[in-house]
């Protein structure tokens, strides 16, 4: 059964991620969620911290790792035996950037697929950006991300 990739930022990761790699570890037998080093924003939390949050919300899945990757996603998809990249889409204005690196990807790995999965509508509007946006301000993000990212964000709007 094939492997899946499950790539992104997560800085912070919300529940519309979680809900993603939730349902991809329903499908797929193993599933790596692969967190980019250096994404092009300056990120908020480190790269231990958000795969130390993500290893914290995702321990209860026996078949999901999580690893990172610097570089590009085809070589760390190789090197790492991964046959699928599962992605998620809110709306349809994610749709067309998704599709542009799937291609990309495609092009750089035939036989590399991506296949997207529809957010579900409870986390459509959520977004990593928005989150930390509110949080700064103190607002509440109780219930949009889990209790160890709302723990992680006070601290930073506190410190
Ligand atoms: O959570 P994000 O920021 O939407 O994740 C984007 C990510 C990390 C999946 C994407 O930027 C990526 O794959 N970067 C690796 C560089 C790469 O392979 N680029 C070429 C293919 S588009």
């Amino acid at each position: 059964m094939p492997s899946a990739l499950c790539p992104g930022s997560f800085d912070p990761p919300t529940n519309g991620h979680i809900d993603v790699i939730e349902r991809s570890a329903r499908y797929f037998d193993r599933v790596c969620v692969a967190v980019i080093a250096n994404p092009s924003k300056q990120p908020l939390f480190s790269l231990d911290e958000r795969k130390e949050m993500l290893r914290e919300i995702l321990g209860h899945l026996d078949n999901v790792e999580i690893a990172s990757f610097d570089g590009l996603l085809v070589d760390f998809a190789r090197e790492h035996h991964l046959d699928v990249i599962v992605k998620g889409l809110r709306a349809v204005s994610d749709f067309e950037y998704e599709l542009q690196m799937a291609q990309m990807n495609q092009a750089l790995s035939p036989g590399l697929d991506t296949l997207f999965v529809n957010a579900n509508p409870s986390w459509a509007f959520l977004s990593s950006s928005l989150v930390k946006q509110v949080a700064k301000y103190g607002g509440a993000v109780d219930g949009m991300v889990a209790p160890v990212v709302v723990a992680a964000l006070k601290a930073r709007a506190s410190g």
